[in-house]
Order: structure tokens, then sequence, then C-alpha cells
């Protein structure tokens, strides 16, 4: 007899720190293992069911919307769309309501509203669609005073060499699942529903290790690092973090997607211990250099026998960590997916790291981090943002309810 479906919370008060580090991506195992589902298929004394993976389901409803705090699944989707002509407050609330009601019912694993392939709706594999608005958003509604605080365009860096084809945007649709016909499905459904109101201006697909990773892995970018180890855990302040408490936003968050794109050919001609320093953590095991464990605090005091320090100034972990860089100097929840996008034009590999970043307020925790890191990163001799978009995202909404409804309801 088949299983019923496996319904999580996205609370990030009911995530452990192994659930929100584990990247559930991990397939049968890493799905089943964290959910705390599994534990019915495995007491029954069997095999996990087949489709497990597929079958699981992650709550839409709630205080915040699914897909921010939720443990990262293997592929994510993120479609940035311009609003047309004309549209205003009221046609975007009309918009907001059917993505809401749709994206409830995918999530659940039910067909969407005129879905043009319902059977695809079966398998929603850990479904997350995460709404977000763009700064464009509220001028058109005719909102100029709902901006949130501190949601600032984001500024051209000098290390940027942005692409119109990889930034801003009106609207964002971030779907996430752990299986990619799942994620497709989603995304066509929400893109035909979108097309009296918006038009798609980039679509961008990631992915993590899906298969085969321990439960509670650090999962590995395309630099061959562990990435993600120092994110802020439910037990150490993730919440203040990420939620925003301002005005029609509480519940939500500001979100930054930057295309960065990775020159692993330069990369992968460095020596193995000058790749260590440019990080700051060892490559077998995500340790911080100056020893431990993965998930050790690092000390940047310490020095080698020639007076050198062990972590050095232009690592990416000492220019990018609050520890390093005082309280108050920002701190951000990363959700990072690797993009392969084949050969550019001129035979490059044409990949890197689909970079998102959650934080409360966009000025005082993403802007300082991103500003040491374009003045120092050794990272950024290898790495090149080629794409920038921010968007606030409203709160979570309860049935009945529909995203959005604080700002034009
Ligand atoms: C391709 C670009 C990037 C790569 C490959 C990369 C890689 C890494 C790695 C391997 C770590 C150490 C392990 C961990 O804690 O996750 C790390 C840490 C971190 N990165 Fe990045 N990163 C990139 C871009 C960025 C950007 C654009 C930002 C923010 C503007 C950022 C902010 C951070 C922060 C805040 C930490 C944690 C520092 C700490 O508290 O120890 N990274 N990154």
């Amino acid at each position: 007899m088949p299983l019923p479906p496996e319904t999580e919370s996205h609370q990030s008060t009911r995530l452990s720190r192994r659930r929100l580090f584990g990247y559930t991506a991990a397939g049968v195992g890493g799905a089943l293992a964290g959910a705390g589902a599994v534990s019915a298929a495995t007491a029954l004394g069997g095999e996990p069911p087949a489709d497990a993976v597929g079958r699981r389901t992650v709550a839409f409803h709630g205080a915040h919307q699914a897909g921010v705090t939720t443990p990262a699944q293997a592929r994510a989707v993120f479609v940035g769309f311009g609003l047309r002509q004309g549209i205003d407050a009221a046609a975007v609330g009309r918009l907001m309501r059917l993505w809401t009601q749709d994206a409830a019912a995918l999530t659940a694993g039910r067909a969407a509203t005129a879905d043009p392939a319902p059977a695809l709706a079966e398998r929603p594999a850990g479904l997350t669609v995460t709404f977000g608005f763009g700064p464009g958003l509220f001028t058109a509604i005719g909102r100029p005073e709902a901006v949130p605080a501190g949601f600032v365009p984001a500024p051209e860096f000098t290390i940027d060499r942005l692409d119109a084809r990889w930034t801003g945007g009106d609207l964002l649709v971030q779907v996430c699942a752990d299986d990619s016909l799942a994620v497709a499905h989603a995304v066509r459904v929400l893109v035909v529903g979108a097309r009296p109101f918006a038009s798609v201006r980039w679509q961008q697909s990631g992915f993590l290790p899906h298969a085969g990773v321990a439960p509670g892995a650090t999962p590995r970018n395309l630099m061959g690092q562990v990435d993600g180890t120092a994110n802020p855990a439910p037990e150490n302040g993730l919440d203040e973090v990420v939620w925003s408490a301002d005005g029609w936003l509480a519940g939500g968050t500001t979100m930054i997607l930057r295309r960065i794109r990775m020159d692993l050919d330069t990369w992968d001609r460095v020596a193995p211990e000058s790749q260590e320093r440019a990080i700051g953590r060892r490559l077998s095991d995500g340790a911080p250099l100056s020893g431990g464990a993965e998930r050790d605090t690092p000390d940047y005091a310490v020095r080698d026998h020639h007076g050198k320090l062990v972590i050095p100034a232009d690592a990416h972990v000492r220019r990018a960590s609050e520890q390093a860089n005082g309280p108050g100097s920002g701190r951000i929840l990363r959700r990072g997916y690797s993009y392969d996008d084949g050969v550019d034009a001129t035979g490059q590999a044409d990949c890197g790291l689909l970079f998102a970043a959650y934080q409360a307020r966009f000025d005082s925790q993403f802007l300082p981090i991103q500003r040491r890191l374009a003045e120092l990163d050794a990272l950024n001799a290898w790495t090149t943002p080629i794409g920038s978009a921010v968007f606030a995202i409203p709160p979570g909404c309860q049935e009945g309810g529909w995203i959005g409804q604080g700002l034009l309801g």
C-alpha cells in the first residue's frame, strides 16, 4: 500500500541544524532522513518506497514563504519577470492570487488551474515556490512609500561585469524541488499564468548534489569547495538574520541573486594549497585552515612559524565573516546553486554559482559584506559577477489568503 505523501512544515523553528545544512537533496536517503518520515518506511521494516522523493511535499502555507529556510532541494530555477505596460496594483493583485492558488496546488501534488499536463503535478518532489517583488514593482503600483526600509537597488560593484540578460526584474519566481521535471512543470504553469501581466526577462537554472550524499553533509560547489558551512542555524540567530519585522514585509525577507561566473580553467591550474588559502578552509573537509573540524570556529589570529596569518588577510571567509569583521558587519543566509550552461561562443566553460542570499535588511546585512569582498577577496581572481537582481520576498499566507496581500490587498 503506498504511503501518504509526507508533508513537512517549512517553519524554521522546526528545522534542526542538521536539516538546515542537510541539503535533503541527497536522494531517497537524504530526503527521508531529514523529513522525520522515514521512519514511516523503515519502521515498517522494508526499503523506503521507490517514489518517496517524488511524493514528498513541503507545506506552502505558513507565516513565511517556503524556499528560504527550507533545506535546499537538488534543483532550482529562478525566473525574473518584467511587468507589462499599464499593469497596476489591482492587476498585480490578480496575478498574485492566481500564482498563490497554483503554487499551493502544485506544492501539494495537485494540478494547477488549467494545468496543461496534470500528470506532471503528481510528483512534487519537495517542491517549493517563492515569490518576490523587485524595485520596479513599487513604481508600477504607485506605492514608492511601500519600499521596505533599506531595500535599495544594488550598486554595480567594481568587480561586476553585469549582463542585462541576468540583471533586474519586477517579479521573481523561485522554484525548487528534488526533481527537474517537477521544477520545469511548475515554472511552465507559472510563466503561462503570468503572460497577461508580465514577460520573462531571464531564467536561471541551478543544481546541487542530489544522490549519494550523506544526510547532513554540506554540498560542494564547482570549485570543489565545501560551501554553506557557516550559514546561520536556528540555534544561532537564523530567524533574526532572515525574517523582517518591518511593516508589510514582516515575516518576509529580502533576496539578492548574483550570477557569478567561475573561470575553472585558470582555477584548475592553481596548487591545492593556494586554492585553500584563497578561501581560508581546507578542500578535503571544509575545516578552517586554523585547525579543527568543519564546524569548528576559525581562529583568525593564528600565524605560522614564519609569522604569516594562517587564514590570509584576503581569504574569502576572513573578508566575508562577521566574526572577523566585528558585530554588525553583516550576516546573511546563503542558498547557492551551481550552474553549468555548457560553453559560450568563445569555447569557454559557461559555469559558476547562482548565489542567492536572504537577509531581513538588505542595506545593513548584505551590502557591507559585498563591499568588503569587492574591495579585497582572493576569490575575485577566478570569479566574475555577471548578473544581479534584488527582490523583497513577502511573508507567507494562510489558506484563503494570497502572497503579497499585505501590500496589494
Ligand atoms: C563564486 C562565488 C563564491 C564562492 C565560490 C564562495 C564560496 C564560499 C566558501 C567555500 C565558503 C566557506 C564555507 C562556508 O561557510 O560556506 C564561503 C563562505 C562565505 N561566503 Fe562565499 N562564496 C562566493 C561568493 C560569495 C558572495 C558574493 C558573498 C556575499 C556577498 C559571500 C559570502 C560568504 C559568507 C558570509 C561566508 C561565511 C563566512 C563565515 O562566517 O565564515 N560569498 N563562501
